[in-house]
């Protein structure tokens, strides 16, 4: 699969911990920084991730930062990204059986590195549940704009 994985700080020693486990598994892995320890302000890279999934239909985001919570924020900015941070196997498998989401968030500082790569293989592992009440609502979700009613 390919995947598009960035963080900030707080989550860069997470993000390359990462990229060699997918890697491993036989992903194709584009990593879009950072490329330090420095400190950077993680919508950037938010949103070079969310760009690169919605420009590549199938693709999937992996973003880190401190708490993940930040990344899940920034990339759900992007038109077309369902981003949702996950601190379990539970919730990766929820995001994508209910929300066909396409970009997982996690927090380097919040979560250990093997829950880490549970997390993320549940998410790259669970199909969407393509049943009708859960396209219809994530379509309501995907029409949505700011301020409309
Ligand atoms: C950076 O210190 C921290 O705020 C960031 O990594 C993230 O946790 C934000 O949500």
């Amino acid at each position: 699969m390919q995947i598009y994985i960035g963080s900030d700080h707080g989550g860069y020693e997470m993000k390359n911990s990462l990229k060699d486990y997918l890697v491993s598994k036989g992903n194709d892995v584009t990593d879009l920084g950072c490329f330090s320890t420095d400190s950077i302000d993680y919508p950037d890279i938010a949103r070079e991730v969310a760009e690169k999934v919605t420009e590549n239909p199938g693709s999937r985001g992996v973003l880190i930062c401190g708490t993940g919570i930040g990344m899940q924020i920034a990339a759900n900015k992007i038109p077309g990204i369902r981003a949702t941070v996950a601190t379990d196997e539970h919730m990766a498998e929820m995001s994508r059986k209910h929300n066909d989401a396409n970009v997982i968030t996690l927090g380097g500082r919040t979560t250990e590195m093997e829950m880490a790569k549970k997390i993320v293989d549940k998410f790259l592992s669970t199909d969407f549940e393509n049943e009708e009440r859960h396209v219809r609502r994530v379509e309501k979700m995907m029409n949505m704009k700011n301020g409309e009613k």
